[in-house]
């Protein structure tokens, strides 16, 4: 499968959000990441509704939602019907995951689970045969521009090597501080998708077409 590149959206430039998405539709991107934050689940806000709006109507690519938020079960509905092709949430934050899952399907988006650095797989892994993504968090959620957190590295290897065992088909992608260079360690652990914020795209000085050219080769 070729590499999914899902531009973190919180990081673009907001004085001009149609530029910016009219450039990463010519640069091919393939998923536009919108986070959004309720200040309980993360200490910070993100972005806000109209911002998903106003990207989902900018673009025919498919737009995903990263929810960063307590009891996600709560907002399924309103970003499924607001054109979400994909819906990420904590099971960290929702007592029912499970019944989660099967309404983002019910609702006719694609589920995905996003995992907190000190989560293990061993909590998540009954979750495994049912989402069709793992967003995998490499930093800790609701900050762009930290730290890569090196020993997540191990978490990914271990997912990767569960889902070839029991033959699962989840895309893994992972989310925070993913350079170019991270971007080659981790798509030999697997890493199919890959969120891009300002340590591979955003606030450099090449256009968006360059660096999405030079990230696709490697
Ligand atoms: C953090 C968000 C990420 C972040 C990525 O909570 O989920 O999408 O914006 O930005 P960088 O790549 O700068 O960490
Ligand atoms: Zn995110």
């Amino acid at each position: 499968m070729s590499k999914l590149l899902c531009p973190s959206m919180m990081c673009a430039d907001f004085s001009s959000l149609e530029a910016e998405v009219a450039a990463l539709d010519q640069a091919h991107v393939d998923i536009y990441h919108i986070d959004i934050m309720d200040g309980k689940f993360v200490p910070n806000f993100g972005m806000g509704l109209q911002d998903f709006e106003y990207i989902r109507k900018s673009t025919n690519k498919k737009v995903d939602v990263h929810l960063m938020v307590e009891n996600p079960a709560n907002h399924i509905d309103l970003f499924a019907e607001k054109g979400a092709d994909i819906i990420y949430f904590h099971p960290e934050a929702d007592i029912h995951p499970a019944r989660t899952i099967d309404r983002i399907r019910e609702k006719g988006v694609k589920p995905g689970i996003a995992i907190n650095p000190g989560t293990s797989v061993a909590w998540f892994a009954p979750l495994l045969s049912i989402v069709d993504y793992v967003l995998v968090m490499t930093v800790n959620p609701g900050f762009a521009g930290q730290k890569y957190l090196e020993f997540v590295n191990d978490k990914i290897t271990e997912l990767d090597a569960l889902k070839t065992s029991a033959g699962h088909d989840f895309t893994i992608v992972v989310d925070g501080a993913i350079s170019p260079e991270k971007m080659a360690q981790l798509s030999k652990f697997g890493v199919e998708g890959f969120v891009l914020g300002t340590s591979a795209l955003f606030g450099k000085s090449r256009s968006y077409k360059e660096m999405i050219k030079k990230l696709r080769s490697l």
